[in-house]
């Protein structure tokens, strides 16, 4: 199409130059479209966008989100993913993808909090009703399947409080009974947890993960996935995702690749130190509880210890009920390496304060003030003197 007389521009867009193929290199290749172009009408009518034999649009994939999406379900051991622009889009999709007016969906009281508001306000809205349960009462729970209930999300620990439920009683429970289960396993990550092979043949029905957290490991994407192992589930996930338009971008997708294949030794460097840090806690005079799955006195350990060996970086604490609140403020604001912030999973430690009567209202249980931490990459000892300096101020 570049001939003599074509324009300048014409020339630039339309050129004839091919490389050569078969280029060979570590890192996927980063394609970005939004149109895609195919060679003949006959393909262009053939094409089916749901299935990875081929590309349609942007939104549907290119090489680069088909490879992640591929390599995600390896990662928690289903047959097919679909991307979402974020952990919450994520859940938004799969509420969309399986939930109709009159159909009730059951979420643990200890949720990641925007999945609850979500369901307190657009799934009300949209006439699907909710319920909270407690993920430690597994009779309750079996008790609250009825037959309007179509979806339990599921979540182990618990966040912020970190309650690790009996997962297979649950899933098992929920599959009994014919409800899907779906399970928020971000936490998890994929190693931690094994969501369609729990154990004693339990699994749940799809697996949802924030890739924001470690699958990302820079603090700098936001990104989210729905596994599952079953064809017709994927096709409905697909269907939401079509219609709500969807879609990841090129150099997002790029960068979870490339932290994929440090995933594993990452999240046990974060265990590690995690435990080590949560150890020293222990001792504190300050501290009335340490709520690590691990710890023997974190609420649900049996649980933990009956379905993992790894742990991710998080856990909470309780500082004395009778510390004024300012002072737990303050504590936080004196920590040096520790930063105030939400998102878990990187390699920078953070610290949040939460207000857990005010956000779980009755749900909440436990005494005293509750501090969350994420232990990121730093050296374990460098945080515990950072803590220990931050502590002279409750003493
Ligand atoms: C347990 C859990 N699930 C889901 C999400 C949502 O992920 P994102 O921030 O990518 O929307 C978070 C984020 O903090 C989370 O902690």
């Amino acid at each position: 199409m570049t001939e003599q007389n074509t324009a300048l521009s014409t020339a630039l867009i339309h050129h004839d130059y091919q490389p050569p193929s078969g280029f060979g290199a570590v890192p996927v290749g980063v394609y970005k479209a939004s149109t895609v172009i195919f060679p003949n009408v006959a393909a262009l009518r053939a094409r089916d966008w749901r299935h990875k034999s081929g590309y349609t649009y942007g939104l549907h994939g290119t090489p680069t989100t088909f490879t992640l999406e591929e390599r995600l379900a390896t990662l928690e051991g289903g047959k097919h993913c679909a991307l979402a622009p974020s952990g919450l889009a994520a859940i938004a999709m799969t509420n969309v993808a399986l939930l109709r007016r009159g159909d009730e969906v059951l979420l643990p009281h200890n949720v990641y909090g925007p999945s609850r508001e979500m369901a307190r306000t657009l799934l009300t809205e949209w006439g699907i009703t909710h319920r909270l349960y407690d993920p430690m009462d597994v009779a309750g729970f079996k008790a609250m399947l009825g037959e309007r209930t179509r979806l339990v999300w599921l979540e182990a620990p618990g966040s912020i409080t970190m309650e690790f439920p009996d997962l297979r009683a649950l899933a098992r429970a929920a599959r009994q009974a014919g409800v899907l289960s779906a399970l928020d396993n971000t936490w998890g990550a994929g190693i931690a947890l094994k969501p369609f092979d729990l154990g004693e043949g339990a699994a749940v029905d799809l697996s949802m993960h924030a890739l924001t957290k470690y699958p990302s490991g820079g603090a700098d994407v936001l990104m989210g996935s729905v596994v599952t192992r079953e064809a017709a589930l994927h096709e409905k996930l697909l269907l939401a995702h079509m219609r709500l338009g969807i879609g990841v971008a090129a150099n997002d997708a790029e960068l979870v690749l490339r932290s994929l294949p440090t995933l594993e030794v990452r999240y046990r460097a974060h265990d590690a130190s995690a435990r080590r840090v949560a150890s020293w806690l222990q001792t504190q005079p300050a501290v009335r509880r340490v709520l690590h799955p691990a710890l023997a006195e974190a609420p649900g350990h049996e649980h933990w210890a009956s379905h993992c060996r790894d742990a991710a970086g998080l856990f909470s604490i309780l500082l004395e009920a009778a510390l004024p609140s300012e002072r737990i403020d303050a504590f936080c604001d004196a920590l040096k390496l520790f930063k105030l912030g939400y998102s878990w999973g990187g390699p920078v430690s953070l610290v949040v304060p939460y207000d857990l009567r005010a956000m779980r209202g009755d749900a909440w249980r436990l005494d005293g003030h509750l501090v969350r931490f994420s232990i990121g990459l730093e050296a374990a000892d460098d945080l515990v003197a950072d803590l220990e300096r931050a502590f002279q101020l409750l003493r």
